[in-house]
């Protein structure tokens, strides 16, 4: 596991930036695992600046996400794919036929996380892939006491996430209960992952998740077995990591 402490949260964002784009050069028709939240916004953005820039070709690049709510489609401006849209897909020339989301639409659930699975299959696997890290550890919608050997799988989200995406919403009812995801498994199996972390409040799950104990209880911790890491942490995020690395 490599560690690369970035200044702030743009030189983190310039720093990822930088990772995937060697990967696009070094290899055009590269899979990319992608991931939502907060914390890539400013590497998607910083990608944007480069392919503006001339200095980035996506046309032969696939993407696979990491994950999307059951029951929200595309156009629901809640989804990931309309995330993924707003943030990359829409502002590069990426073919949208070589982007892929778990189905959000899709009802039966086995049939989603089999679809998936297939996708991630006969694309050849991801050659990297981008993570962020849940305040609990989670990656994806891996929560803590997950099972690690899963690939795609639905997940009932918790009460208190339920609760916490509730402000994006008309109504209560309205927010999804539940989420497809990569399981660990999946995600374990990229040939290469980019963690990117920031903020003083996740000083303390860094360090459990890549200096700790590998658990089921802190899923991040499981990305201490793969040999290709990088942690991109701003020094907010690897301040309580002093002397680890
Ligand atoms: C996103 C995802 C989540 C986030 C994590 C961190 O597709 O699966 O695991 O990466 O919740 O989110 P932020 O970056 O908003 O702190």
């Amino acid at each position: 596991m490599k560690i690369i402490k970035a200044k702030d949260y743009n030189d983190l964002s310039r720093k990822a930036a930088n990772i995937i784009s060697a990967q696009i050069i070094m290899k055009p028709h590269c899979v990319l695992g992608l991931a939502t939240g907060s914390t890539p916004i400013g590497t998607y953005q910083q990608l944007v600046e480069r392919y503006n820039g001339g200095d980035l070709d996506f046309s032969e690049v696939t993407t696979v996400n990491l994950d999307e709510y059951k029951g929200l489609p595309r156009e629901n401006d809640q989804s990931y794919y309309y995330f993924m849209n707003e943030h990359l897909f829409s502002k590069v020339n990426i073919d949208k036929n070589r982007t892929f989301l778990p189905d959000g639409t899709e009802e039966d659930s086995a049939k989603a996380c089999r679809d998936y699975n297939a996708v991630i299959h006969s694309v050849g696997g991801v050659d990297l892939q981008l993570l962020g890290l849940g305040h609990n550890g989670h990656i994806g919608f891996n929560e803590p006491g997950t099972v690690f050997e899963k690939e795609t799988h639905c997940v009932s989200l918790t009460e208190r996430t339920i609760q916490a995406n509730r402000r994006f919403f008309a109504s209560e009812e309205e927010v999804p209960r539940q989420a497809y995801t990569m399981g660990i498994k999946t995600i374990m199996s990229a040939h290469r992952i980019l963690v990117v972390v920031s903020g003083e409040d996740k000083a303390e799950i860094v360090r459990e998740a890549f200096f700790g104990p590998v658990t089921p209880a802190v899923p991040a911790s499981i990305l201490q077995m793969h040999n290709e890491v990088i942690v991109i942490a701003d020094e907010a995020a690897l301040s309580k990591c002093e002397g680890l690395y």
